[in-house]
C-alpha cells in the first residue's frame, strides 16, 4: 500500500512535515509513505489551465495522488482555518476535464495537524470538513490526531522525541491503514 503524504507547511522546521516523517517511521509493515512537497506548485489561476498543458508541479502532483492509495495530510492553524498553500493544493487538484479526470473522488484521506498553540489544529481540521465533503474525499474519523505544544514533541532536528505521541501515532497508522483495507 502506497500513501501519499502533504504537509500544509513549506517550512523548513515546519512541525507537521516533522510529524509526518514520524508517521512515516509509525506506519505497519508494508506500508510505504511518500512525503510530497508543496513548494513548487504555483498559485491557482484559470489562465494556466486554459493555457494547455496544466504546469509540470501541478501534474507530479496530480499523478503521484492517483496512484497512491490514500492522501495523509497534516495541516498547520493559520488564523483557525487551513494555510493557503494547502487549499491551493486542493484547488488545483480539484479540477477535471477531458484529459484530468478526478483524482481525489472517493480516494481514502486522513487529516491530522500540529501547532504550538493549545488546540492541536483542531478549529483548523473542522474548517475543512466542507471542503473535504465537497471533493468526495473518503475522510477516516476513526481517531483524531490534533498536536497542541508540538515543539516539545520534536527535537531540533525535527525528530520526535515522545514515546506516548510515538505509541499513539502507531495506533493511528494501524487504524488507519485496517479502514482502508477493508474499504477496498
Ligand atoms: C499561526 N499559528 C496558529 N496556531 C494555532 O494554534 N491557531 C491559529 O489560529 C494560528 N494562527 C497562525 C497564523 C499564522 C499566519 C501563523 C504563521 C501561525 C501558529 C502555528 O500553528 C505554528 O506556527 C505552527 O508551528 C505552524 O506549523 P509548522 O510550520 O510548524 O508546520
Amino acid at each position: 500500500m502506497k500513501i501519499l503524504a502533504i504537509s500544509g507547511s513549506l517550512r523548513a522546521a515546519s512541525l507537521n512535515t516533522a510529524l509526518l516523517r514520524a508517521m512515516q517511521a509509525a506506519a505497519p509493515a508494508g506500508v510505504e509513505v511518500e512525503i510530497h512537497s508543496l513548494h513548487e506548485l504555483p498559485f491557482f489561476n484559470e489562465d494556466l489551465e486554459a493555457a494547455g498543458a496544466w504546469p509540470a508541479a501541478v501534474q507530479s502532483l496530480r499523478g503521484q495522488v492517483r496512484q497512491a492509495d490514500a492522501l495523509l495530510v497534516s495541516t498547520p492553524e493559520y488564523n483557525s482555518g487551513i494555510p493557503g498553500v494547502l487549499k491551493n493544493a486542493f484547488d488545483w487538484l480539484s479540477r477535471t476535464n477531458e484529459q484530468n479526470p478526478s483524482v481525489l473522488m472517493n480516494k481514502p484521506m486522513a487529516l491530522v495537524g500540529a501547532t504550538m498553540g493549545s488546540f492541536g489544529t483542531a478549529i483548523a481540521q473542522a474548517s475543512a470538513l466542507p471542503m473535504i465533503r465537497a471533493l468526495g474525499l473518503q475522510l477516516w474519523a476513526g481517531q483524531r490526531l490534533a498536536l497542541p505544544q508540538a515543539h516539545l514533541l520534536f527535537n531540533a532536528q525535527g525528530e520526535l522525541i515522545d514515546e506516548a505521541t510515538r505509541t499513539m501515532l502507531q495506533l493511528y497508522m494501524a487504524g488507519w491503514v485496517e479502514s482502508i483495507k477493508a474499504s477496498k
